[in-house]
């Protein structure tokens, strides 16, 4: 009892805790919480904690990360119009760690079937769960606690006044320090090499930085789970290969779509096909992108 518990202690009390109480009980029987970020579930997957480590006036921000399968859908159907299937029957799951690209032509679904799993709908048929939580309304909180979104179309991804409000939004609104949230908007802007636009309106950068900018928002939350829209439209070549270095150093659940077949092939282990609102294909992607004429009957 008494005393401030340290972070590596914190990562043996998830190992005995089952449930988040009991963890909270379990730090608080030990010392101070100095401050939780983001909602502390009812299943203990991800307790993030701030905690402290020897003195007093050393802050850490620790999460314990979330493990096995992160998404999980069967026979998800989706339509916007009565009648007007866009998603009919759809089946997967995703693990931690994965990298997944989602391919399929134009108006198939695929940016339907990422704003589903964010959340943005929730009339669907079948199951969906992000981390363990079930897709709707009174789970949206910590289903959005563990995924970062960007969207296909940047203008609706940013909506702060300048570009380092918007990376800074993320991160504030989790609860972290300013000096963290300063530290995660440095790293965020200068991982996609925009350090210099941090000040700029953001309706005011090109196409390509708004990709860029909605992209650091993103890596400034440090998800659990990522999913990308067409992340590499607008981008020159060198941030283009930048941004498939980054995907690579990530060790998030990543889902992207793209009509770039070779920046799939470069960032994604899994590819799945969509079709007809279905799954048409779903295994190692040198296979489905080597495959000429199952792409060619699906429209790519
Ligand atoms: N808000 C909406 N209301 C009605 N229909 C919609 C809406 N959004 C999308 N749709 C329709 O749903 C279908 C799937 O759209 P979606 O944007 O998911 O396709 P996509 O596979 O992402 O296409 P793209 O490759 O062009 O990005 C399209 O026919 C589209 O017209
Ligand atoms: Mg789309």
């Amino acid at each position: 009892m008494g005393g401030n518990i340290r972070c590596d202690q914190v990562f043996g009390l998830r190992i005995y805790a089952q449930t988040a109480d009991k963890l909270k009980r379990a730090i608080k029987s030990r010392g101070k919480i100095y401050g939780t970020t983001g909602n502390i579930g009812e299943k203990a997957i991800k307790v993030a904690v701030i905690c402290v480590r020897g003195r007093p006036d050393e802050v850490y921000l620790m999460k314990t990360g979330i493990h096995g399968i992160l998404i999980k859908a069967e026979h998800l159907g989706f339509e916007y119009e009565k009648g007007i299937k866009v998603l009919e029957d759809i089946s997967f799951t995703a693990k931690e760690g994965e990298s997944i690209g989602i391919i399929g032509a134009n108006g198939i679904g695929k940016s339907t079937l990422m704003k589903l799993m964010v959340g943005l709908y929730t009339d669907y048929q079948g199951v969906l769960e992000i981390a363990g939580h079930r897709v709707e309304k009174k789970n949206l909180n910590h289903i959005r606690e563990h995924i970062g979104y960007v969207f296909q179309d940047s203008d609706s991804q940013l909506f702060m006044s300048t570009v380092e409000d918007d990376v800074a939004f993320g991160p504030r609104n989790y609860g972290l320090s300013d000096d963290e949230v300063e530290q995660r908007v440095v790293k965020a802007l200068q991982a996609v090499h925009i350090t210099e636009l941090r000040k700029k309106k953001t309706y005011q950068l090109s196409g390509g930085e708004k990709k860029l900018a909605s992209i650091a928002t993103i890596l400034a939350m440090n998800p659990d789970i990522i999913i990308m829209d067409e992340p590499s439209v607008a981008l020159d070549p060198r941030n283009r290969k930048n941004l498939i270095k980054i995907l690579k150093e990530i060790k998030a659940l990543k889902l992207i779509t793209s009509h770039d077949l070779d920046f799939i092939r470069d960032t994604c282990v899994r590819t799945i096909l969509i079709d007809d609102g279905r799954i048409i294909a779903d295994g190692d992607t040198d296979t489905i992108l080597r495959d000429r004429e199952l792409l060619e009957s699906h429209g790519m």
